[in-house]
């Protein structure tokens, strides 16, 4: 739960009756924030490929009473929801870990509304490359994140060539105090950052 590295259900400035998407939603967490913003009029659709994390958020949901959440087994790569249903897409540190990230981008693009947008919480890279002994001293549940992170330049030319616009990718420098903690001792937030990934649908 909360494995995350940001808050994206702030940034999104989410409004009530909102159609809301979070990819790779995990235990839940960032959907029941985004449920209460979003009301009774609104909905909150999370998608993960782990059928354990399915499980974990829907009894999460049942638990804490939550009626416009949904929770759906599926890759980030290949959503199980159609075509321009949806006004908002979160997300929490997960496309990071995607081998294929055009792809989620170009799916994001695909389920989103006309004028819907995108605010995700996600790790880019700060350097060209990792030196080689974070790279192979990173076998911890982090590793995925570390070594799967794009940069701010890749990451832009991606949302660009699925058809976003009015995009903005801002590092957040506050982020290096607890990624740090990530490996302890290696230095890693010399090489990574946490930033607000923001994108509209024209
Ligand atoms: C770092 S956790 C973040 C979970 C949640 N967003 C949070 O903040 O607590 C990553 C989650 O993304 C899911 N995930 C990773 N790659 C995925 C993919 N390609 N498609 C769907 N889910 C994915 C994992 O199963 C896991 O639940």
């Amino acid at each position: 739960m909360g494995l995350g590295c940001g808050n994206p259900q702030a940034i999104a400035a989410l409004k009530s009756g909102e159609v809301v998407l979070d990819l790779g939603s995990g235990g839940g967490f960032d959907c029941f924030l985004a449920a209460k913003q979003v009301g009774d009029q609104g909905k909150v659709i999370g998608v993960d490929m782990t059928p354990e994390m399915i499980s974990k958020a829907r009894l999460n949901a049942a638990k804490g009473g939550f009626t416009n959440t949904e929770f759906r087994l599926g890759e980030i790569e290949n959503l199980p929801i159609p075509n321009e249903t949806v006004n908002v897409i979160i997300s929490n540190c997960v496309i990071n870990l995607s081998p294929n990230k055009p792809q989620v981008f170009k799916e994001a693009y695909r389920v989103l509304n006309s004028g819907g947008r995108l605010a995700i919480s996600d790790i880019v890279t700060t350097a060209a490359e990792l030196p080689t002994e974070i790279k192979n001293n990173i076998e911890d549940m982090y590793s995925g994140c570390i070594s799967g992170a794009s940069s701010i330049t890749e990451l832009e030319t991606m949302l660009k060539q699925s058809g976003f616009i009015d995009i903005s990718i801002e590092p957040k420098d506050e982020s290096k105090e607890f990624i740090k903690d990530w490996v302890p001792g290696a230095n890693i937030d010399k090489y990574i950052v946490s930033a607000v990934i923001k994108a509209r649908k024209q």
